[in-house]
């Protein structure tokens, strides 16, 4: 059976860095992993991680979540040379710590941009393909923070409550 095709965004530390290693050394050979970051400055991490997958299993792109066209061409992009993006995978996220009055605006609509608007736009670019194709996942890593508020982590809260209920939004694909 062909590889599934995996896009994971924030590969470049974290559980997106461990995720991509993880699906690409799959000894059943089941993932093509296209690990994505923001920027690519910072592959060396995930260069060790991959290992011997490296180029073969594991491929390390540029994605911004927050550049909407970065984020359209990239998928198109996949959908043309790869035939579908069978799993996708949001991990892309800002953490924040900060009592609502005391952040900025600008501050709130970036933490935003990332964890909730660049969430969304990926997962409507790679619907159609989906659609039609009748077949793929869609895995949004939310938090805790998404179901229950903690003190202090209002805006973070908020933004993963969002993301919470993402597949409501998305009328549940
Ligand atoms: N760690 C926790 O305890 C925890 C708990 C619950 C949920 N989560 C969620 O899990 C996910 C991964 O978190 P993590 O703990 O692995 O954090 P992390 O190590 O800080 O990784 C976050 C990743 O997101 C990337 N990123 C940030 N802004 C981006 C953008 N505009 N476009 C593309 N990538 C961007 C970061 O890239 P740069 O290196 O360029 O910044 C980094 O690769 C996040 O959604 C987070 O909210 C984490």
């Amino acid at each position: 059976m062909a590889p599934k095709v995996v896009v994971i965004t924030g590969c470049s530390t974290g559980m997106g860095l461990e995720t991509a290693a993880l699906l690409a050394k799959d000894s059943g050979n089941r993932f093509k992993v296209f690990a994505t970051m923001r920027n690519l400055a910072k592959k060396a991490q995930l260069e060790i991680a991959a290992g011997s997958t490296l180029n073969k299993k594991l491929f390390i792109r540029e994605l911004d979540v927050t550049k909407e066209d970065m984020i359209v061409e990239f998928i198109d992009r996949i959908n043309r040379e790869e035939g579908r993006v069978d799993i996708l995978i949001n991990n892309a996220g800002v953490g924040h710590v900060g009592a609502v009055e005391h952040v900025p605006m600008s501050q709130i609509r970036s933490i935003y941009e990332t964890n909730v608007f660049g969430l969304i736009r990926l997962t409507q670019a790679v619907i159609p393909g989906m659609k039609a194709n009748r077949a793929g996942h869609i895995v949004n890593i939310s938090s805790i923070g998404g179901l229950f508020g903690y003190p202090f982590c209002d805006i973070y809260s908020s933004a993963k409550f969002a993301v919470e209920d993402s597949p409501n939004l998305l009328h549940h694909y």
